[in-house]
């Protein structure tokens, strides 16, 4: 949820810092800091402001001025400690000799806290993170004492620091004795270096250092860096030199910059069919294996699956909701669902027989990775879909399927749903035709038809206009149910999500038969009701639904198909869109319920890129 960068480079690294504090502004933050070292003497500069710390730090004349080459930055989202200048990062020991920024919840801190302050230090914030200064102080005043000038014992303090941590990090860290050093650890939380020409770079977030680096290496759990300006150093926990192979990122600078747009939100949703299309790209339904990008099983394997479960949050975990039908409709293997936040702790029974399929774009939910952790644990076969290459859900499982849409910026996930739809979708398809459940020709029928439907979202971005008069007839509106059936409902589930995420206006989305059993008593005059209402084996009975909500008294909207000439004498406010199969329907019924959500949000006067309370990526429990 925090953003973290850093650099050491043969230039003046402020212009980068604060340009890194930019690119990860996206993720909402209520404070942010930098600190420099200037000729062996840390320099802090910290703002505790919502949404403005960046600019107030950008005026600042000393640090836009200063020629420091290393540096570390942070945006802070408050987890622990009220957000004001002192509780930002980045934090430093009694002597300001030593600065680190933290991402991730250290649970212990009050146990280290006092064993500190017995020690005499001088705590300054209300952080878990603070500590990790202080005991990085501890530790390195002892490394010098037995090693002397060795230029390892920096990064052997980090490492000793490390064993009293209970919780989650990803921590960066400079010392002014190590001036041309950054040492970073992680377990949990996103670490990423890259290395450059100028210099390397260490960030949370690929997309804050895309202009800088070529090669990339994501740190794994219990991994420790070392960072100088013209090498990196990767150590296992018991400080073990370890080989790394970097990762190319696929990304470009551009494709991390609105180019015009109003929003990144709205770019990404224009980049629906070609994030769409990229992700089915060289995938064949007739080659298993084609629908991964990194296999470590023999898929052969996936004959034997008896069971599967799909976990993710989110939007994620609506999009797993799709799959779910369309595996079971299939391949004829029951598929359980879970938020994955509540899978580990409700005791699911899994074995080696089992399939467990993470869903999860940015490959660093924390709720996600560790659903994955407890399904490793019982043998079960992992399967892991991310947008993120080199992302921690990637890592340590028995195969990986990317969404191919490009960097997302937006909180509210668009063109990366869109992907997980068509990579499950593709999936589903091929597993059938692999387990025999589908003919050759018909899962040939089937890919051909899912391959057509990027033209079906490209038909619906087209119609904004007509969307957006429907979605200004709601401006005032306050409470929202979004009901379907079948299809309908992962669909209904999605859009409350989104018009909840950046509208902030009371969404539900309902199973529409489920209605009546208690919500319909909510319903009034004051109430709207969105019904997915496109073609399918339900089409009449959500007709029925939709009917006996009007009689309530409430306002209906409805998202029809082109062909459906009837609709239009029951319903005056119709969201058309292009005939779709009906269990690729999701794919393109969600595109005017999208726009719904950004009209209103745009006429409420709303950031919808910054969200108010949320973050694109929630590395907390
Ligand atoms: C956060 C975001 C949601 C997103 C969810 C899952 O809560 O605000 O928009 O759907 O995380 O993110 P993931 O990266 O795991 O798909």
């Amino acid at each position: 949820m925090c953003g973290i960068i850093g650099a050491v480079t043969v230039e003046s690294v402020s212009e980068t810092l604060l340009e890194g504090l930019k690119r990860l502004e996206y993720r909402g933050y209520d404070s942010a800091g930098v600190v420099l070292i200037e000729s062996e003497v840390l320099k802090f500069y910290k703002y505790a402001h919502l949404n403005k710390s960046i600019e107030k730090l950008s005026k600042i004349a000393e640090l836009n001025s200063s020629l420091a080459t290393v540096g570390l930055a942070h945006t802070r989202w408050a987890t622990h400690g009220v957000p004001n200048d002192v509780n930002a990062h980045p934090h430093a020991d009694c002597t300001d000799s030593i600065g680190i920024v933290h991402n991730g919840i250290i649970e212990n801190y009050r146990q280290i806290l006092l064993h500190l302050e017995k020690k005499g230090h001088n705590i300054k914030s209300n952080t878990d993170s603070e500590v990790v200064a202080h005991l990085i102080e501890d530790n390195l005043l002892v490394e010098k004492q037995s090693n002397q000038d060795d230029p390892l014992n920096f990064v052997r303090a980090v490492r000793k620091s490390l064993n009293l941590l209970k919780g989650t990090y990803g921590i960066a860290a400079v010392s002014s004795d190590f001036p041309g050093q950054i040492v970073v650890a992680k377990n949990m939380s996103p670490i990423v270096v890259g290395l450059g020409n100028s210099g390397n770079y260490i960030s949370s977030d690929v997309a804050a250092i895309l202009e800088k680096a070529d090669k990339f290496l994501y740190l794994k759990d219990n991994q420790i860096a070392l960072i100088t300006q013209d090498n990196l150093r990767l150590y296992d926990i018991d400080l073990n030199e370890i080989d790394f192979k970097t990762t190319e990122v696929t990304w470009s600078y551009a494709d991390a910059q609105k180019l015009g747009h109003e929003s990144f939100m709205l770019k990404e949703m224009y980049e629906q069919p070609v994030a769409f299309k990229n992700t089915l790209a060289d995938r064949d339904i007739n080659k298993l294996e084609l629908f991964f990008d990194e296999i470590h099983f023999d898929p052969n394997r996936l004959m034997d699956i008896q069971k599967v479960f799909l976990v993710g949050c989110g939007t994620s975990f609506h999009s797993a909701m799709v799959a779910k039908y369309a595996i079971e409709h299939w391949v004829r293997i029951p598929v359980e669902l879970d938020i994955a936040s509540e899978f580990r702790y409700r005791d699911p029974i899994l074995d080696g027989s089992t399939l467990v399929i993470g869903i999860s774009q940015s490959g660093e939910t924390i709720d996600t990775l560790a659903a994955l952790n407890f399904a490793r644990k019982s043998r079960a076969k992992i399967i892991s879909v991310s947008n993120v290459v080199g992302s921690a859900l990637t890592n340590n499982v028995d195969a990986v399927m990317f969404t191919r849409a490009g960097p997302e910026i937006g909180v509210a996930a668009t063109k990366t749903y869109i992907g997980q739809l068509a990579v499950l979708l593709g999936f589903a398809i091929s597993l059938g035709k692999f387990r025999g459940t589908l003919f050759k020709s018909e899962a040939e029928n089937y890919f051909r038809e899912l391959l057509s439907c990027s033209d079906k979202i490209d038909m619906a971005l087209k119609r904004r206009e007509d969307y957006n008069q429907l979605a200004q007839k709601l401006s005032g509106a306050k409470d929202f149910f979004f009901i379907g059936r079948n299809m309908g409902y992962p669909t209904s589930l999605e859009a409350a999500l989104k018009l909840k995420e950046i509208s902030y206006l009371h969404a539900e989305g309902y199973a529409a038969g489920e209605l009546k059993h208690g919500p319909i008593a909510v319903l009034d005059d004051q109430s709207t009701v969105v019904g997915v209402a496109t073609k399918n084996k339900l089409y009449d009975k959500v007709l029925s639904n939709l009917e006996e909500v009007r009689s309530r008294g409430a306002n209906v909207f409805v998202v029809a198909s082109d062909s459906d000439e009837e609709i239009g004498k029951h319903f005056e406010n119709i969201f058309y869109v292009p005939d779709t199969f009906e269990l690729f329907s999701p794919i393109v019924d969600i595109i005017p319920l999208q726009f719904l959500a950004y009209e209103l949000a745009k006429l409420a006067g709303n950031d919808v890129d910054r969200p108010r309370n949320l973050a694109k990526t929630v590395t907390v429990e």
